[in-house]
């Protein structure tokens, strides 16, 4: 490329950031680029620092763990924090989730995930969802179908994946049940593609992140764990967007009342230290050779230090809590937009993970020009967004848990100049 601006000349075109800025720091919810401008983060690295930018209990962590030990690889010696970590997380869970192994990344972690399912099942199959996103590994770029480029030119990828048709209320025809007409594609893949006694597991997002924050029905979710069971698989929840209080509860799958088997955990884990984390019943751990399931870097001591201080500091401060009402006001605020713009099909989410899908008025055609130019408009007031859906026709709103009143009016001063500008 030889349009790049010269700051990215040694960087590969397509990691052309979102907002135009090299960022000096960042502190809560606000971002200081290098030429003095504020920003207000409102994608928050992706879901990741949820208790907003260098968390002082985070920070102090990480400085004391970097002076005593960075690395204790999880094959050599134990380390305190990556043992104190994965008490706090069993601690969220039911009480049968009782071991987590942890990882880099969350590709990482779901790619553990399905090699437990298929150490304890000896099968090879998956189901997984139109609209997921689990990750850019092999694996993980089979297991996603958000979009074309992120799997497209990379075939062939991992093969046995089946895809049916998650729950899109949205998107569902008038006609139909949501749940029924969802589940019934899970039926027709077992029916025509694969026997329920080849799958090893059914990985489901609780909420589909990259595909636009579709929330599903809790029936969807009931069901899928009612499949699982009849036919001996695993289900997976991949929580790695949706989890670690974003939607207002520890884990997503929480508000549908539905248990995994398998979790996955990453991004919000650490507040932005790298770290994903596989959680399963001991049983199911127990099925595991030696020597199958590892890694370098996973569980580095640094990122368990953030992590156990991300928990402590999400329960000291009542992130929760604050992701639930600050969640309610903004999208309150969005159904209100949705009633006056017809160009916003569908204002949804939980807690703090919201997004807006938008159409061409009168009818569901999505409409990514609008959604690009909302986020644009946004950026010109020093507000940062980010896009969703399979076809860019969403924006998603993320910002850290522990956003302030104060901070919520600002963005949504502009998000009402912004829709006024874009939108009518
Ligand atoms: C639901 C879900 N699973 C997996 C991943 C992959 O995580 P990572 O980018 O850390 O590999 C993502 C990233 O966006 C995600 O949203």
């Amino acid at each position: 490329m030889t349009d790049k601006p010269a700051h990215m000349i040694h960087m590969p075109h397509f990691l052309g950031p979102v907002a135009p800025i090299t960022i000096d720091h960042a502190e809560g919810s606000w971002v200081y680029d290098t030429d003095g401008g504020k920003w207000l983060d409102f994608v928050v690295g992706i879901a990741v620092v949820n208790t907003g930018h260098c968390h002082p209990k985070v920070v102090k962590a990480v400085q004391e763990q970097a002076a005593k030990v960075a690395h204790a690889q999880m094959n050599i010696y134990r380390h305190g924090p990556m043992l104190e970590l994965a008490e706090d997380i069993v601690d969220l869970l039911p009480e049968d989730m009782d071991e987590v192994m942890f990882a880099n990344s969350g590709a990482e972690a779901v790619e553990n995930a399905v090699k437990l399912a298929k150490q304890v099942t000896r099968r090879p199959g998956i189901i997984a969802f139109h609209g997921a996103f689990h990750g850019r590994t092999h694996l993980t770029m089979a297991l996603t179908d958000s979009a074309v480029h992120y799997r497209g030119h990379h075939e062939p990828l991992v093969p046995c994946v089946y895809h049916a048709r998650y729950c899109y209320p949205f998107r569902t025809p008038a006609s139909e049940d949501p749940t029924a007409y969802a589940i019934e594609d899970v039926r027709r893949v077992l029916r025509a593609e694969i026997y329920g006694d080849d799958v090893a597991c059914i990985i489901v997002e609780p909420i589909q992140g990259e595909g636009g924050f579709i929330v599903p029905t809790a029936e969807f979710m009931l069901e899928l764990r009612a499949i699982a069971d009849e036919i001996g698989a695993c289900l997976i929840i991949d929580e790695i967007q949706a989890g670690m209080g974003r939607t207002g509860k520890w884990f997503c799958h929480e508000h549908y009342d539905v248990k995994p088997d398998i979790l996955t955990i990453a991004k919000g884990i650490a507040s932005g230290y790298p770290l994903g984390a596989i959680v399963a019943p001991k049983a199911l751990w127990d099925k595991c050779l030696p020597g199958s399931m590892g890694g370098t870097y996973g569980g580095n001591a640094v990122a368990c230090a953030a992590g156990v201080a991300t928990i402590a500091a999400m329960k000291e401060d009542g992130m929760l809590a604050n992701a639930t009402r600050q969640g309610e006001k903004l999208l309150k605020f969005w159904q209100e937009k949705q009633a006056q713009y017809p160009v916003i099909g569908e204002a949804r989410g939980k807690g703090l993970m919201l997004a807006i899908e938008c159409v061409q008025p009168g009818t569901k055609e999505p409409n990514a020009a609008v959604a690009k130019a909302f986020i644009a408009e946004c950026q010109k007031h020093k507000v940062i967004l980010m896009g969703a859906c399979s076809q860019g026709n969403g924006v998603r709103f993320l910002p850290p848990l522990n956003i302030s009143d104060a901070e919520m009016d600002i963005a949504m001063g502009v998000f009402a100049e912004a829709a006024k500008a874009v939108f009518a």
